[in-house]
């Protein structure tokens, strides 16, 4: 076989198609107010992407707040509905898990329509700071934490520290010991469940950094190390799975898994933890192909159903639910606006024709595609076309060809030099993962809302970058 055969037959090509048009559906593929205005441009939050890009260049992050909004206050909702007292369950909170997309806004609106916020580093924990959160409604994770990090987490009072090792417990142990804190705390059990579309991004089976085994047992060995520390608050159990998860099934499995834990702990030790988390993971639409992702509600009401049965079983009362949604709160909010600059058709082996286009960004901006083949599509955003799709690749304008935006999509014939072009779907790990790879600036974070542009992060300049490079 050669190499080129055996390239394609690991990674099979998706046919290109052309990108569904908005449609306002929230399980949909673009911002719930994303339209067509009557001259074909693409309009969201009732602002016109051409008078966006006008005002304010490309690329850009462009983000709907009442969508993100919106996807925040259904979770809330959901999950409080689900997990309500008189379904026989003990309440739920909803973490947002700022590592998909965090800014001060972002933070102040998710915290507003009712949500938690979970933060991965010192970093992420100033900007909710910044934003306001409240400590108590913040939980600090993180297989790696500072000293600094921990203080900072104690000092603001979050709600729970997630442990992720036994030499962190004695470590918080310490730290709070010296704050004259009780540091709440849950222990992060690896559940060897796998879930979710890539390897790199599924964060519980064994072989792999995050938190501590429960078929080894070293989740009992950390539940009895906080247990014996009494500056420390047990909290309860956390479980995450994966990520871009379409398949609710591998959350059963995890949930009898930490259920089944703190059943036996409690039988151990009389103690019954009051709180169990089951991660995030829930998957979006990308391109429009994949199946339907599970709604807030369906997500809600299956996670209730597992919890309700599991305790049943073990005959132990429910624990307060937590769940830490960040990709489907943030992810189908936001889309990149690029500019169209060269256009160049490629011959194929097999004869066929693709032709490159590419944009004024690129992997700096989105590193997904190149990190984990990630799929999206693409379509005209200052105009509508009546010119036959051809099959088309979006690329950056880094140096490697692996600098991919979109690999397989139809565009119109027509597409040229100019045209504004919009990738749905990036609202979440794309600005979060965003670099300065070729000293290429960041681009700004804008709000839409309302007929009205908000600037939420301005557009890095090459100056802030030199500011930086002391010579
Ligand atoms: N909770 C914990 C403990 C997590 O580690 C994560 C994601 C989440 C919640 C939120 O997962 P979500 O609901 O957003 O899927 N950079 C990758 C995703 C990495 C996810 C890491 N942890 C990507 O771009 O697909």
């Amino acid at each position: 076989m050669t190499a080129t055969a055996a390239a394609s037959a690991v990674v099979p090509e998706p046919a290109a198609a052309v990108a569904p048009e908005p449609d306002g559906a929230p399980d949909g593929l673009w911002p719930t107010t994303a339209r067509r205005t009557a001259d074909g441009s693409l309009a969201v939050g009732g602002v016109d992407l051409r008078d966006l890009a006008r005002e304010h260049g490309t690329p850009a992050y462009v983000v709907d707040e009442a969508d993100l909004r919106g996807r925040a206050r259904t979770f809330a909702d959901a999950f409080a509905a689900a997990f309500a007292p008189d379904r026989g369950l003990a309440g739920a909170e909803v973490y947002y898990a700022g590592k998909a997309f965090l800014t001060v806004a972002v933070a102040g609106w998710v915290h507003e329509e009712g949500l938690r916020l979970d933060v991965a580093t010192g970093g992420e924990l100033a900007v909710a700071v910044r934003a306001g959160v409240p400590g108590p409604a913040l939980a600090l994770h993180g297989n790696n934490k500072s000293d600094a990090e921990l203080r900072a987490a104690l000092t603001h009072r979050v709600g729970r520290v997630v442990v992720d090792s036994l030499p962190e417990i004695g470590r918080v142990a310490d730290l709070a010991a010296a704050a004259g804190v009780r540091a709440p705390v849950m222990v992060r059990v690896t559940t060897g469940v796998h879930a979710g579309g890539h390897e790199f991004i599924a964060t519980a089976h064994e072989d792999q950094k995050f938190g501590l085994s429960l078929a080894a047992g070293a989740a009992a060995e950390a539940v009895a190390a906080v247990l014996a520390r009494p500056e420390l608050e047990l909290v309860g159990l956390h479980s995450h799975i994966g990520s871009q998860i379409l398949d609710l099934a591998g959350f059963e499995v995890a949930a009898r898994a930490v259920l089944g834990l703190r059943a036996q702990v409690a039988e151990q030790t009389g103690y019954l933890m009051p709180e169990v988390d089951l991660g995030g993971g829930y998957g979006i639409r990308y391109t429009g192909a994949e199946s339907a992702p599970p709604t807030p509600a369906r997500v809600a009401t299956a996670l209730a159903d597992v919890v309700r049965r599991a305790c049943a079983d073990l005959g132990t009362p429910p624990p307060r639910v937590s769940v830490e949604p960040g990709r489907a709160v943030a992810g189908p909010a936001g889309l990149t606006l690029y500019t169209v600059g060269t256009v160049k058709d490629v011959r194929l082996d097999d004869g066929g024709a693709r032709r490159y286009v590419s944009v004024d960004g690129g992997m700096s901006d989105n590193i997904r595609p190149a990190l984990y083949g990630a799929e999206y599509t693409a379509a005209l955003a200052g105009r509508a076309s009546a010119a036959d799709p051809v099959t088309a690749r979006v690329v950056g304008k880094h140096c490697e060809s692996g600098d991919v935006v979109v690999r397989h999509v139809a565009l119109p014939a027509d597409v040229a030099d100019g045209d504004l072009l919009a990738v749905p779907a990036t609202g979440a790990y794309g600005r979060s993962m965003a670099s300065n790879y070729n000293a290429m600036p960041r681009p700004p974070v804008l709000a839409v809302r309302d007929g009205r542009v908000r600037v939420l992060v301005r557009r890095e300049t090459v100056e802030d970058l030199l500011a930086l490079d002391l010579g």
